[in-house]
């Protein structure tokens, strides 16, 4: 069979970096199915940076001389001046980043750049790429955090008093102050935050040096890769170098579960929006209308980032499924780790800089609010403990104030608040006069006492301590 039958491009085999082995050129289905440059051009700027500290290394070893390392850096900041402008045409036939720079290199360099892969292959290439974009991202994704916490504080702030329903099952159950809802998510970001700095530290280690799977024969320093690149230490096995990406499966870990705190915080707001609960209203310019219903003001952005938790999730979920199963070292699988991870990075600092406007801009009916917590017997536990300090069993005070709900339920009533001494002396005579003094949700979560509990006291303290953080991590 002539192999002119599959040539079926005109460029073919010397146009493949890889192409010395084989006669006939790619075909063209099977070279679109596995061109990865379409997504894998996001990493094209840490593609040059780590060139550059490898070529820098290659001749710091007396593998390249002074003039050929001239030659590439300068090769490779023409590249990325044509990158940044635009004017950089990435070509799926050289599959991929990696190749389409070195490629363009040698255009520029002549043949000095064909000593630019001494010492490594696309294999430590391309998960050291990986690494710094996540280095990188983590950086943002914490800077977004700290961003989004210090709006809560605000709002915190603002309502360090104002009461709301407490909810559990979506029943009301307790009141609470508002600050303390919102300093809640301040927390869970808190933990959030640090997921993502310990998984930075974990993932400091530079593979590159790994080559293929196993090294190198040549005298080379990875030392200086390192300290030119940022990383903390050096692979410890070269097998494990070009085949691990769990420093990728924590990073989607935690994106995952950032993800899933703002889509429970936004779905609190698209409740609390409801007519129902009437609760906050956002600025017209958070939320959107209907195309045929001229009265809607809808919560979409709330819901796009509730909505997106399906798109991060599935991230982490794809990378571990890829994973499953796969021998060492490389496999040609461990290209589809890249767009699940851009995606969930994009998905995430996006939802980040729009959850703040939102808390930002959140209104809140503090009238509803009140009105609603004098609603539904929200003080009955704050009725049991004040019993408690009677010296009334806790048990029995379940009893005592569950029959005074009764009576008030039996007689058409939603809260205690018409009820004389006689009726709460009628189930207990532990009662007395100072029993209407905690009936008032907001006299009621003062009375609460100790570290972390809702009541306006511990908000303050709560915010100072997040004052104190925020202003560490500046
Ligand atoms: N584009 C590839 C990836 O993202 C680069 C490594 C290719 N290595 C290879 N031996 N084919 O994984």
């Amino acid at each position: 069979m002539s192999k002119k039958k599959t040539d079926n491009r005109k460029t073919g085999e010397s146009t493949k970096l890889w192409g010395g082995r084989f006669e006939e050129s790619t075909n063209r289905a099977v070279e679109a199915f596995s061109a990865s440059v379409h997504f894998d051009c996001e990493l094209a700027l840490f593609d040059i940076m780590q060139s550059k500290a490898h070529a820098t290394m290659l001749c710091e070893c007396g593998l390249i001389n002074k003039t050929e390392l001239k030659s590439i850096l300068k090769g490779l900041d023409t590249i990325r001046a044509d990158i940044d402008s635009g004017e950089f045409v990435f070509s799926p036939a050289l599959e991929d980043v990696h190749m389409n720079i070195e490629s363009r290199l040698a255009q520029i360099a002549g043949p000095a750049a064909g000593k630019l892969h001494t010492a490594r292959s696309r294999n430590d290439q391309v998960v050291t790429d990986l690494k710094m974009y996540i280095k990188h991202a983590v950086e943002k994704i914490i800077g977004g955090v700290r961003d989004v916490q210090a709006a809560l504080v605000e709002q915190a702030r603002r309502h360090e008093s104002t009461v709301m329903p407490g909810y559990t099952h979506l029943q009301r159950a307790q009141a609470v102050p508002l600050g303390h809802h919102l300093m809640a998510y301040f927390w869970m970001l808190e933990r959030d935050a640090g997921r993502f700095a310990d998984c930075a530290v974990r993932m400091d280690t530079l593979p590159l040096g790994a080559c293929a799977l196993a090294g190198s024969a040549l005298k080379t320093d990875p030392g200086i890769v390192a300290r030119e690149l940022g990383f903390k230490s050096i692979a410890e096995n070269s097998m494990d170098a070009v085949a691990d990406r769990d420093f990728l499966v924590e990073y989607l870990s935690a994106c995952a579960i950032l993800m899933i705190h703002l889509g429970r915080s936004c779905e609190e707001f698209i409740i609390w929006m409801s007519t129902e609960f009437d609760f906050v209203t956002f600025p017209d310019s958070l939320c959107t209308g209907s195309s045929i219903m001229p009265q809607k003001k809808n919560p979409d952005v709330a819901e796009l980032i509730r909505g997106r938790n399906g798109r991060v999730t599935g991230a982490l979920v794809s990378l571990l499924t890829t994973l499953k199963g796969l021998p060492l070292t490389y496999n040609r699988d461990l290209q589809e780790d890249k767009e699940p991870a851009f995606d969930a990075t994009k998905t995430i600092l996006t939802s980040l800089e729009v959850y703040a406007l939102l808390v930002r801009g959140a209104a809140f009916n503090t009238a509803r609010l009140a009105e609603s917590t004098a609603d539904g017997f929200l003080n009955a536990v704050d009725i049991t403990d004040y019993l408690v300090k009677k010296g009334m069993p806790f048990r029995e005070t379940h009893h005592v104030v569950g029959r005074l709900v009764k009576r008030a339920t039996d007689a058409g009533r939603r809260n205690f608040n018409d009820f004389t001494l006689k009726d709460f002396r009628a189930e207990s005579d532990k009662f007395d006069e100072d029993v209407f003094k905690i009936l008032d949700p907001a006299k009621g979560v003062k009375s609460r006492r100790g570290r972390g509990a809702a009541s306006p006291a511990d908000v303050r303290r709560q915010i100072k301590k997040a004052e104190k953080i925020l202003a560490r991590n500046k």
